[in-house]
C-alpha cells in the first residue's frame, strides 16, 4: 500500500514538473508573437483585420493569453508602412501579416527571414513579392482577393442592356488597383464593352476626375482600389448628382454606396491568412505554402441605390443575394 501512494505522489510531482514547464514555454518569454501591418483604415481592410482575429481566437490563439498581437496601422502613409514594417521585424514577431499590397511590399523590403503572410494582396507576382503562386519558395505565402471581373461585367451588362460606355477609375501609384484595371481592360475587351480609363494620383484627384468621368460615361467600374475604398463618399456624391451606378469590386464598397457586384468576402480573406498563421506557428515554411485564391464571388446587392438611381435589379440576382449573399436595403 505504502508503495502504492509513493507511487502516486511521483506520478503527481512528475504530472507537476509537466505542467510547469508547458506553463512556462507559453508564458512569457515563449508566447508567440504576430505583428500585422496594414495600409489604412477602410471597410475592406477593417473587416480582414476582424476577420484575421477572430479566426486566431477561434483556432485557441487568445490576443493577449497566449499570443501577442502586435497591430500597426499606416495610415495610407509610405513612411510609417517604412519604419512600423522594420519596427515589426526588430521586435522579433514570429508571423508578420501584411494587410494590403504596399504593407506586405514594406514588410518584404524589411526582412527576408521572417514568415510573411500576405493578406488580400491582389497579385502577389504581379507586385513583386513571389516569384510563383504555386511555389512562393522562400519567406512569403498568402491571400490574394483577386475578384471575379468577368462575373461582374456580366452582371453590369444585365442591369444595363443598353450601355454604350463604361467608365473605369483607379489610382495609377496603388499596384492591386492598376493590376485590376488592367483585368478589366483585358475583359471588356473579349466582351465587347466600350471601356473609357480614368486615373488618379491620390484622393485629391478623385472629385474633380470622376466628375468628369460621370459626365462622360454611362456607369463606373472600380477595382479593388485602396485610396478610393477610402474616399468612396465623394465618389457615390458624384455619381448621385449625375444619377449614374457605381459597380465597385468589392462588397464592402457596394454597402459604400456603390450598387451590386460579386466579391470575394473580406472577413474570409482574414480568416484564411489567420488559418495560414496558425500552420506556420506550428512548423510549416511559407515558402512550400502555395497562394490562396478564393475566385468565388459572393452576390452583393444595395437595393436602396439601385431605387435611388431606377435601376430595373436583375431578378435572378436579387434572388441570388437575398438568398447567398447580402442585400443592403
Ligand atoms: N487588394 C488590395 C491590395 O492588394 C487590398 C484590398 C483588399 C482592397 N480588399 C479590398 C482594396 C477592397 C479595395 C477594396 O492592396
Amino acid at each position: 500500500m505504502k508503495r502504492m501512494y509513493t507511487l502516486i505522489a511521483i506520478i503527481f510531482v512528475f504530472l507537476g514538473v509537466a505542467f510547469f514547464t508547458e506553463n512556462n514555454q507559453f508564458g512569457r518569454q515563449r508566447i508567440p508573437k504576430v505583428g500585422v501591418l496594414t495600409l489604412m483604415h477602410h471597410p475592406a481592410l477593417d473587416q480582414i483585420y476582424k476577420g484575421y482575429v477572430d479566426e486566431l481566437a477561434r483556432e485557441g490563439y487568445h490576443n493577449g493569453k497566449n499570443i501577442k498581437i502586435e497591430y500597426q496601422n499606416a495610415n495610407g502613409d509610405q513612411s510609417n508602412l517604412k519604419t512600423m514594417a522594420a519596427k515589426l521585424v526588430d521586435d522579433h514577431a514570429n508571423v508578420i501579416f501584411g494587410i494590403a499590397t504596399p504593407a506586405a511590399q514594406a514588410v518584404a523590403n524589411s526582412t527576408s527571414r521572417t514568415p510573411i503572410v500576405l493578406g488580400a494582396v491582389t497579385d502577389p507576382k504581379g507586385a513583386g513579392l513571389v516569384k510563383n503562386n504555386q511555389h512562393p519558395g522562400g519567406n512569403i505565402t498568402g491571400v490574394s482577393d483577386q475578384a471575379p471581373i468577368n462575373e461582374q461585367l456580366r452582371l453590369i451588362k444585365e442591369f444595363m442592356p443598353r450601355l454604350r460606355t463604361l467608365g473605369v477609375i483607379y489610382t495609377s501609384s496603388d499596384s492591386s488597383a492598376v493590376a485590376g484595371y488592367h483585368q478589366i481592360a483585358r475583359e471588356c475587351k473579349k466582351m465587347g464593352i466600350n471601356l473609357k480609363a480614368y486615373s488618379i494620383a491620390n484622393s485629391n484627384d478623385l472629385n474633380q476626375v470622376s466628375e468628369q468621368m460621370l459626365s462622360q460615361v454611362d456607369a463606373v467600374i472600380v477595382p479593388t482600389d485602396n485610396t478610393i475604398a477610402g474616399a468612396m463618399q465623394t465618389l457615390v456624391k458624384n455619381a448621385n448628382a449625375a444619377n449614374k451606378p457605381i459597380f465597385p469590386a468589392a462588397g464592402t464598397m457596394v454597402k459604400q454606396g456603390g450598387v451590386a457586384t460579386y466579391s470575394v468576402n473580406q472577413y474570409d480573406l482574414g480568416v484564411r491568412g489567420a488559418k495560414m498563421t496558425v500552420a506556420i506557428l506550428k512548423g510549416k515554411k511559407p515558402g512550400n505554402m502555395s497562394i490562396e485564391f478564393v475566385r468565388h464571388g459572393q452576390p452583393i446587392l444595395n437595393l436602396k441605390q439601385a431605387r435611388k438611381l431606377g435601376l430595373n435589379v436583375p431578378k435572378h440576382f436579387e434572388h441570388e443575394a437575398k438568398t447567398e449573399g447580402v442585400i443592403y436595403k
